[in-house]
């Protein structure tokens, strides 16, 4: 039997780390106190004029690629989460593979919003397991600074920009044991960039509108629910998990999810107070970082999980 391990992580950041005083200079009608206090949120990095999600996805796969030992050659399946794309096509992931140098390997984008990357690494498990495909590249890339409306105090504040990638390659042992996606699109007004191109001109709203109550509720509904889903198809209790890696938005929904799965926060990643909600790339950021600085070793049930626009929500627990 063919299973997925993740053989490799890598992030970026953009240099530009902007704190929550700096907004105030910039004019945000806001203050860092808060932020803090209501989201958990200190910093956040945010790109460059120019820079796109395939810049900051480049660097982040160089770097998982650099730690599973890989060049670019050997990647047959690229998949990249963004609700930020480059273009309305190419797909982000096309203009990776050719950033990358790589030729002929399957490339599409997927978007599923704050779990755009969750639902992108179950997509690429489930191409290796089926054994079409055997060296996947899966990102999470966003600049989520170019939807905000800097007006809107009650969501500029929230995000910031980033990548994460993981190198999945196909081995004898898991890897992922188990796998959970839902959605539910009766919640599509909650959280929505309302907007589009058509005939030349923005169409609709083109900045990120939220209720952010009614994703507070829902988020922390869904993401200790699909936890112990996932759990219960592995035949794992959700003790047993070494560390919990949830969607990046806010502090408050962190701690309310661990505290349903009955996890101290000293075994959950939190990033979101240095790198805001980067949407897609919340959760292979967090996962770098702490690879990286060597909490998360091998052979270590890491869960990960997700909840985003649409509504989607999903979670990955894998035995890293
Ligand atoms: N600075 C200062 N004051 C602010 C700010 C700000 N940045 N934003 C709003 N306020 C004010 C409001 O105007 C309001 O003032 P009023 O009482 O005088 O009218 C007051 O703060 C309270 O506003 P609420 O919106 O009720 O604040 P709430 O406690 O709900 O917190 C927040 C807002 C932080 C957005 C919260 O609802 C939340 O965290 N929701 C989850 C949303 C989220 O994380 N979204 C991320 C995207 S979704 C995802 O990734 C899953």
């Amino acid at each position: 039997m063919t299973f997925a391990r993740v053989a490799g992580v890598g992030s970026y950041l953009p240099s530009n780390r902007v704190l929550n005083n700096d907004l105030v200079a910039r004019g945000v009608d806001t203050n860092d106190e808060w932020i803090v206090a209501r989201t958990g949120i200190r910093a956040r990095h945010l790109a460059e004029a120019g820079q796109t999600s395939s810049d900051l996805a480049l660097i982040a796969s160089q770097r998982a690629m650099e730690m599973a030992g890989i060049d670019a050659a050997d990647i047959d399946l690229i998949i990249v989460a963004t609700s930020t794309p480059d273009f309305v096509f190419p797909s982000t992931a096309c203009l990776l593979q050719n950033k990358l140098g790589n030729k002929g390997a399957t490339a599409f984008d997927v978007q599923a919003v704050c779990s755009g990357f969750l639902y992108a690494l179950t997509i690429a498990e489930k191409f290796i397991r089926s054994g079409s495909h055997r060296k996947a590249l899966v990102v999470g890339a966003e600049v989520f600074s170019r939807i905000l409306d800097w007006n809107d105090r009650a969501t500029c504040v929230l995000f910031g920009d980033g990548a994460g990638a993981v190198v999945l390659e196909a081995a004898d042992s898991p890897g992922i044991l188990a796998t959970a996606l839902h959605a539910d699109g009766s919640h599509h007004g909650i959280l929505s960039v309302p907007g589009n191109v058509c005939g030349g001109k923005v169409v609709g709203d083109p900045f990120l509108r939220m209720d952010g109550q009614a994703v507070f509720k829902f988020a922390v509904r869904v993401l200790a629910d699909v936890a112990k889903e996932c759990c219960d198809v592995a035949g794992l209790a959700p003790e047993s998990i070494d560390w919990l890696i949830p969607h990046q938005a806010n502090i408050r929904i962190i701690e309310a999810t661990a505290k349903k799965m009955g996890l101290p926060m000293d075994r959950v990643i939190v990033t979101v107070d240095q790198h805001g909600n980067t949407s897609a790339a919340s959760v292979p950021l967090a996962l770098d970082a702490a690879v990286r600085d060597g909490r998360i070793k091998r052979g270590q049930k890491v869960m990960l999980e997700g909840v985003g626009g649409g509504f989607t929500w999903g979670a990955a627990l894998l035995e890293f």
